[in-house]
This record gives C-alpha cells, structure tokens and sequence, in this order.
C-alpha cells in the first residue's frame, strides 16, 4: 500500500521580537503540548490571525478535536457540536470562520444564514455525513411511513432537510424520548443509535454508518490499558462500538467527556476518542495523566493555521446554500435547540 501524505504549501512567516513577545502569554499556556521549537512555525500565524480577526469582526469557532495551536491559541469558542450550533446562533461577529468540518459549517450558516461562514479546507468531510444522502432518507420515509426521523448533526444540510429534528452526541436519548412515540427512524450513526437504544424504551431504526475513528477502539484495548493502569478512568464517546461503552467507567459528547475530567480530576484517564483532545484537555488539567489512544480524525486535521490565515484574510471558502434548503434544514435544528432549553 502507498501512503501519500499531504503537506501545505505555505510561507514561513517571520518569527520577529515583536511577535514573540506578543504570542508568549499563548506560549507559556500550551507549551506542554508544543515544543519551543515548533513555535516560530505557529506563532507569526496565530498572531496574524488574531489580528486580522478583529479588524474584521470575525468569529473563530472550533471543535475539540482541533490541535492545541487552534484550540488554544486563536480560537474565541471550543466546544462540541451542540454548543458551537447554539453560538453561531448567538453570535454578533460578522464573519465566522468554522474551525471543524464541514458539517459543523453547514450547521453554522443553517443557525446564521445572514453571516459570512467560511471553512479552512473545504474537503474537511466526515464518514457519518458521507454515509447517507437526502434521498436515502426519503426512501427510509416512503419504507416507514409516519415514524419521525431523528438525525445526527453530523449530516449534510440536505439530509437535515429531510429531518424532523437533529440531536448531537450531547442530547440524542434527550431528543428520541421527547418525541413520545413508540419508534423513531435514528441515522446514520448505527452505534450511537445502540447506544441510544440503550438507554431508552423507544425502538430505533438505524443506519449503517459509523465514524472512521471511533470504530477503530475495541474492548480488548481498553482491558490491556486497565490492566497496566489500575485505578484508570476510562471515558468514551458514544460513536465508539458496543463492547467499548460496556468497557467504559463513562460516555458523553466530546464536551461531556471534558467536564467529566474537570469535575473529577481522577489520577489517571483515557479519553476513547480523536487523539488530539486530550492535548487540548491536559493542558486544563495539568494534574491529570492523559493515557492517549492515537485516532486522529484525518478531515479534522485538515483544518491548519495557514489555511485560516488564508482563508480569513481573502474571504474564500464560503458555504453557500440554497434558500430553500437552508429553510427546511435549520428547522430540524432550531427544534432540537429549543427542546434542548
Ligand atoms: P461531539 O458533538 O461530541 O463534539 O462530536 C462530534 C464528532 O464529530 C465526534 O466525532
Ligand atoms: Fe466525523 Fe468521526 Fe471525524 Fe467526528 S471523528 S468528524 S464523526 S469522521
């Protein structure tokens, strides 16, 4: 097999006095995670970043699985998918740059459709979102008739658009039983729908997709890692196969699992989820040892400081959709917020 790897193609910015005296507040705070050396490479950009941002009334959301030079270095709002929805909507910014993918910025111009949205990389996708199209969902209607269908948020607008009302990781048992009926059409998540399943009497009818990174864990990983590490936290996010949420002391959202540590400050954890976490997570909690299991999701490690810079700076990579779209598919998203309040 040829593995082919892609690398930017940027200039080296200047590592001048001035920016290293501006940058080394951000420095001292994540230099667990960076080494000093790498730092002149990030540095001039998350200066130039965070400038250009306010000249422009610009608002930087990212998600947890961005790298700690993002995450902690010029984005203004991390969060999980839930919480970076509601703050689009919130927001005054007049731009707002999605550190994520590209889902997660189709939900951002569903909430603001007013406002400029832009994504870094426009091929940042996700293997849930790819799994399913609108049409599959109409003929999962046409299959099922009047058994409502709860999406994922992790789906395009399309499929939204043929959504009664969208959970995320944060709140989808919370959706399925606030429907009161006895059976729900749940995708395209088939182990959250499990998991789901789980924890509720409603049946669900799923779908066959799953998260290229999630699907990856496995029990016997988990009983290796216990049995070297007695007394170790073990929390998983819900997109992780059956066996590995039994496995588990905890499961959440991505925000979930991070309260989880804060709340708990246990001696030792491992977080079952995108590699990157626990870098942005240890750097809050320095008394806590991160075991890191290393799944890095490879559409959100496209997002990166130059492609920001870039994009922030030009304007490109806008998300554009249709009215008509845009109407149907924010309904299914302002209907999963308001019964989230
Ligand atoms: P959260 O909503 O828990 O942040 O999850 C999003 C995601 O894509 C996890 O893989
Ligand atoms: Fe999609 Fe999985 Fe990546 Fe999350 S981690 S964006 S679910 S591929």
């Amino acid at each position: 097999m040829t593995f082919v790897f892609q690398v930017d193609t940027f200039t080296l910015m200047e590592f001048t006095a001035e920016i290293k005296k501006a940058t080394e507040p951000i420095y001292q705070k994540i230099s667990k995670a960076i080494p000093e050396i790498e730092w002149p490479s990030h540095a001039p950009y998350i200066y130039k970043i965070n400038k250009l941002k306010k000249e422009k009334n610009a608002v930087i959301l990212a998600h947890n699985y961005q790298t700690p030079e993002i995450y902690h270095g010029i984005s203004d709002f991390s969060a999980d998918s839930l919480a970076l929805a509601v703050e689009a909507a919130r927001t005054s910014a007049d731009i707002i740059v999605m550190c994520g993918v590209h889902f997660m910025a189709e939900t951002a111009k569903l909430m603001s459709p007013r406002k400029k949205v832009l994504l870094p990389d426009m091929s940042a996708g996700c293997s849930l979102s790819s799994s399913i199209t609108g049409k599959d969902v109409k003929n999962l209607k046409k299959k099922y008739p009047g058994v409502p269908v709860v999406s994922y948020v992790n789906t395009s607008a399309d499929v939204k658009s043929e959504t009664d009302v969208c959970c995320t990781s944060a709140n989808a048992v919370k959706i399925v039983n606030s429907l009161g009926v006895k059976k729900v059409i749940f995708l395209p998540d088939d182990y959250l729908a499990k998991y789901v399943a789980t924890q509720t009497d409603v049946e669900i009818i799923s779908w066959k997709g799953t998260c290229e990174v999630h699907e990856q864990f496995n029990d016997e990983e988990i009983n290796e890692i216990r049995k070297n590490n007695p007394g170790i936290k073990v929390i998983a996010h819900p997109e992780c196969p059956p066996d590995v949420i039994s496995a588990s002391d905890f499961t959440g959202s991505t925000s979930g699992m991070i309260k989880y540590v804060k709340d708990n400050q246990p001696e030792k954890v491992m977080m079952v989820t995108e590699c990157s976490m626990s870098d942005n997570v240890q750097i809050d909690n320095p008394n806590v040892k991160f075991i890191r299991p290393c799944n890095l999701c490879p559409h959100m490690k496209k997002i990166t400081l130059p492609k920001i810079l870039d994009c922030l700076q030009n304007e490109t990579n806008e998300i554009l959709m249709d009215q008509d779209i845009i109407e149907k598919a924010r309904k299914s998203v302002e209907r999963m917020t308001e019964i989230g309040r």
